[in-house]
């Protein structure tokens, strides 16, 4: 038994050692970032932006071989689909593709189940979701 406990523990350390890069901070171009009003900013700064901006915050668990591979990846992942902070870079037809994909990814399945779990505070309410909604509807039709 004690054996078993051993070999966990060298596993533990040996894992640690394999990492997913993603930083927490990337230089980025302040005119680059989404225009919004302040209301939809809050709300995409507390439920989207660990995911899908420059600017992440890493939890401790973050740092820590397996469950960085999940954070990790998901702040990689999200970045690559959407980036708030690259927002003004895309053409306007990926734009506009966005601001779609966002009316339904508010109601279906963002911000990403196991994060809120972990991120109370970055559920969103109906209220949020309904303007979410209204917003990226508004836009995708301004485009
Ligand atoms: C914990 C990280 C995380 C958070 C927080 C998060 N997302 Fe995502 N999001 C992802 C990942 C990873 C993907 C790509 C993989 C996938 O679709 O599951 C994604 C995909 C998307 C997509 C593309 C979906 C599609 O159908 O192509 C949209 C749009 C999106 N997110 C919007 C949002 C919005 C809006 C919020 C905030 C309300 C948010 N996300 C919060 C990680 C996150």
């Amino acid at each position: 038994m004690a054996k078993f406990f051993i070999y966990i523990v060298i596993i533990f350390i040996g894992i640690q050692f394999i990492t997913i890069d993603a930083k927490e901070h990337i230089q980025s171009n302040p005119q680059d970032e989404i225009i919004v009003n302040s209301e939809i900013k809050t709300i995409l700064k507390r439920s989207c932006y660990d995911c899908h901006s420059n600017s992440s915050t890493i939890p401790w668990y973050g740092d820590i071989e397996p469950s960085s591979w999940l954070v990790r990846s998901h702040i990689n992942d999200g970045r690559k689909i959407l980036n708030f902070s690259e927002f003004r870079k895309y053409d306007t037809e990926k734009q506009k593709d966005l601001f779609d994909r966002i009316e339904d990814s508010v109601v279906i399945r963002m911000p990403l189940a196991s994060y809120v779990w972990l991120h109370n505070d970055a559920s969103l309410s109906q209220e949020d979701k309904v303007k979410l909604k209204e917003w990226s509807r508004s836009e995708y039709k301004a485009i």
